[in-house]
């Protein structure tokens, strides 16, 4: 069975439509660079005669830059990329659009959420655009028929990456995806800053509680982790780092976090962060020894960092104590909070809104130049870099848009970064 568009499945589909498009309209207000790629789409048509298939957290920013594919020609299918990141109304909003197909419904079970993404590849796209990569595995599986007619795809996160190039390393990418996010205009920004500013504005809201005094442990010092032990320490938290990588942790060190294995770390942290993309990170034997009241988040791409099902066995009851909490009491009398079901609670959590929209229109930005270059070049299968040039471009956008001038080089200056005969 395939899903329908949410609008036959919505019980007021015009309220949800009007909510949808005012916070889709926000968004694009503050979207410099998407407007201005849209601009050029509108003129130029480069997307003509495509259709797009699109697995993504159906929220404002992605709605923009959806609509931004579609101003540019293309035909757009489109579901969620997690069960519980998907806003309603906003999926309403897009199934209006008469180039858009909106499958994209919060709270689906498992069954229904691979049938969105059925539904989707029932468009027959020629371009998939991922965050997490099912899209893409759902194709090789079940319609390599339709590999011939694609011409490339188009990858967000950084777990979708590592699935990419793994699936690629056995030979089994039979078409060119682009990795988005390996941009600088993505990973630095939207990964740094925006997983760092949204998942604790996510977890503040969620719990209304202060991080002032709380002792933060960050599971992971990527590029995430690196934002979220930031802004966790410049909100007067105490941050805790746990690494596997020796290098990482010892960047952790030196910018002055305490880095300790999370066998320790599990017996003194108040809150638990986990951005590793890796998984069972937080563990039977962590919950074992962890305080009394502490609160449990990820924000990795999977909901497989923190070992839930251990929770669940070990626990003698678990109750929802506040919207997007659910408290597992243990038998000696300690309560552990999980927050949004142990899914990435920048966009599961209740209130959770995602990234701030200015770091969407970068990664946005990068998606959509990226969507256009698969229509004007052709790439051989496998996993492909964006070309700088790409990268730069949006990057100039932002920066004029901002108001923002900087230096060019001089042709001397070209000569030298490119020779190697000047010495002393
Ligand atoms: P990254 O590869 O830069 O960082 C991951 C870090 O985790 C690495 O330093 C690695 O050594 C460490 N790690 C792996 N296993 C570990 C373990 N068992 N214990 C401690 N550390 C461990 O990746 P990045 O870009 O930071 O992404 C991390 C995850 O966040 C991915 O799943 C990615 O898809 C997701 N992501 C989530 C976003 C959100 O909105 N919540 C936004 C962007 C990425």
């Amino acid at each position: 069975m395939t899903a329908s568009p949410i609008t036959d499945r919505l019980d007021d589909p015009a309220a949800s439509r009007e909510s949808g498009r005012q916070k889709i309209d926000w968004a694009r207000e503050h979207m410099p660079i998407l407007d201005a790629l849209r601009e050029e789409f509108e003129a130029e048509q480069p997307l003509a005669g495509e259709r797009l298939g699109m697995a993504m957290h159906v929220e404002a920013t992605t709605a923009v830059l959806t609509e931004t594919l579609a101003a540019g020609g293309a035909e757009i299918a489109i579901t969620g990329c997690n069960p519980l990141s998907t806003h309603d109304d906003v999926s309403a909003a897009l199934d209006a659009n008469d180039s858009i197909t909106s499958y994209a419904e919060r709270g689906v079970d498992d069954d229904e959420y691979y049938d969105a993404i059925e539904a989707v590849i029932d468009h027959e796209p020629t371009i998939t655009v991922d965050d997490g990569m099912d899209m893409v595995a759902a194709i090789h599986e079940d319609h390599p028929d339709l590999i011939d007619s694609i011409k490339g795809g188009c990858e967000e996160t950084t777990t979708g990456v590592h699935r990419l190039r793994a699936m690629d390393d056995d030979g089994a990418l039979d078409y060119p995806v682009f990795a988005v996010n390996d941009t600088p205009m993505k990973h630095l920004f939207d990964n740094v800053h925006g997983t760092g500013e949204s998942s604790l504005a996510a977890i503040a809201m969620t719990t209304n509680l202060s991080w002032a005094g709380k002792t933060v442990v960050v599971a992971g010092y990527g590029f995430c982790g690196r934002g979220v032990a930031k802004k966790a320490a410049g909100q007067n938290a105490k941050v805790v780092v746990t690494e596997v990588d020796p290098r990482r942790a010892l960047e952790a060190h030196m910018e002055g976090y305490e880095v300790l294995p999370m066998d320790e770390a599990a017996a003194v942290g108040d809150v638990f962060i986990t951005t590793t993309g890796n998984r069972d990170v937080i563990t039977r034997d962590h919950f074992e020894s962890m305080q009394d009241g502490v609160l449990l988040a990820n924000a990795g791409h999977f909901d497989i960092e923190i070992d839930l099902d251990a929770l669940s066995e070990l626990a003698e009851s678990d109750r929802e104590v506040r919207p997007g909490v659910r408290e597992y009491a243990l038998s000696d009398g300690r309560r552990l909070n999980v927050l949004a079901e142990g899914r990435l609670v920048n966009l599961a959590a209740p209130v959770a809104l995602g990234h701030p929209v200015e770091v969407m229109d970068q990664s946005f930005g990068v998606q959509a130049v990226s969507v256009r270059e698969l229509t004007e070049a052709s790439y051989e299968p496998g996993v492909h870099d964006v070309p700088d040039e790409l990268d730069r471009e949006v990057a100039e956008i932002k920066l004029d848009a901002e108001g923002i001038d900087l230096d060019e080089l001089t042709g001397a200056q070209t000569e030298y970064m490119g020779s190697w005969d000047h010495g002393t």
